[in-house]
């Protein structure tokens, strides 16, 4: 199970989630998603647009179970839909200790599947922190720009004391996202990263490209959009990266 999360929003994480998990799922594998952010941008991305929908927020109020609410959007890929309701998550107060682990408690059913990503919120609140419970991995999107970067001690400093203090740990990848790699900022950025985080940045980094923009708004992922484009093949190439554990060097 992997969390794709990063507080700072527009970084990628809905485009990745998108694209990685049905470029895994073209390629044979079991995968689902799960849309853990109020806004369902994942949920419509794949074209599945019900206003009243139930999803992950009526499982982990235990009103559903995964198998009700969970829907097969493509071959070999199922989608856990947000839920209208699941902005009232990031509020609860109740619950105590536990109300961290509700998404864990609400996925651990789930069997059979290579790959589980979830989709966070642009938050590092209770939603995010359900993520990181219930996920042995997590993927990083970085934008390739300065403040990104700025965001990311930011990020990993919060999921360090995080981790500490639940005694919970997680892999964590990054992957650099909305890459141009002819201005000079952006390789700057790119070193960076190398250096402070050997082994851990996946070898591909996803370039600015249109299409994979323009794709969510038909409901369609980059395959389907335009498989011929440099969306395309990097998120392609990513999912390689990831079945191989093959990272930049
Ligand atoms: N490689 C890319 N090239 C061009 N546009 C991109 C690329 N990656 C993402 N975008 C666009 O940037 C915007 C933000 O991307 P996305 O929604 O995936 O980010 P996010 O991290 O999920 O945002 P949020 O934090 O709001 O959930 C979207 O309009 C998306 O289409
Ligand atoms: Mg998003």
């Amino acid at each position: 199970m992997i969390a794709v999360m990063n507080q700072k929003g527009g970084v990628g994480k809905t485009t990745t989630t998108l694209n990685l998990a049905h470029a895994l799922a073209l390629s044979g594998k079991a995968v689902t998603v799960v849309d853990m952010d109020p806004q369902s941008h994942l949920t419509a991305s794949f074209g599945v647009e019900l206003p009243d929908q139930e999803g992950i927020d009526s499982v982990i109020r235990g009103d559903n179970k995964v198998s009700d609410v969970k829907i097969k959007v493509r071959e070999n890929l199922h989608l856990i839909p947000a839920g209208a309701r699941l902005g009232e998550l990031e509020q609860i107060a109740i619950g105590g200790a536990k109300r961290g682990w509700l998404l864990h408690d609400a996925l651990k059913r789930i069997r059979n599947q290579d790959y589980i990503f979830i989709d966070c919120p642009p938050s590092s609140g209770m939603l995010t922190m359900n993520a990181l419970l219930a996920a042995k991995e997590m993927l990083i999107p970085v934008s390739g720009d300065y403040l990104a970067l700025h965001g990311l001690s930011r990020l990993l400093n919060i999921l360090k004391h995080v981790e500490v203090r639940l005694k919970h740990t997680t892999k964590k990848w990054l992957v650099v996202t909305r890459f141009h790699s002819r201005r000079k900022l952006a390789r700057e950025v790119h070193a960076k990263l190398l250096n402070y985080f050997p082994g851990q940045v996946l070898a591909t980094p996803i370039r600015e490209n249109v299409s994979l923009a323009e794709s969510p708004s038909f409901g369609k992922s980059i395959f389907e959009y335009k498989k011929s484009s440099n969306g395309a093949q990097d998120y392609r190439d990513l999912a390689d990266d990831l079945l191989k554990g093959r990272t930049f060097k």
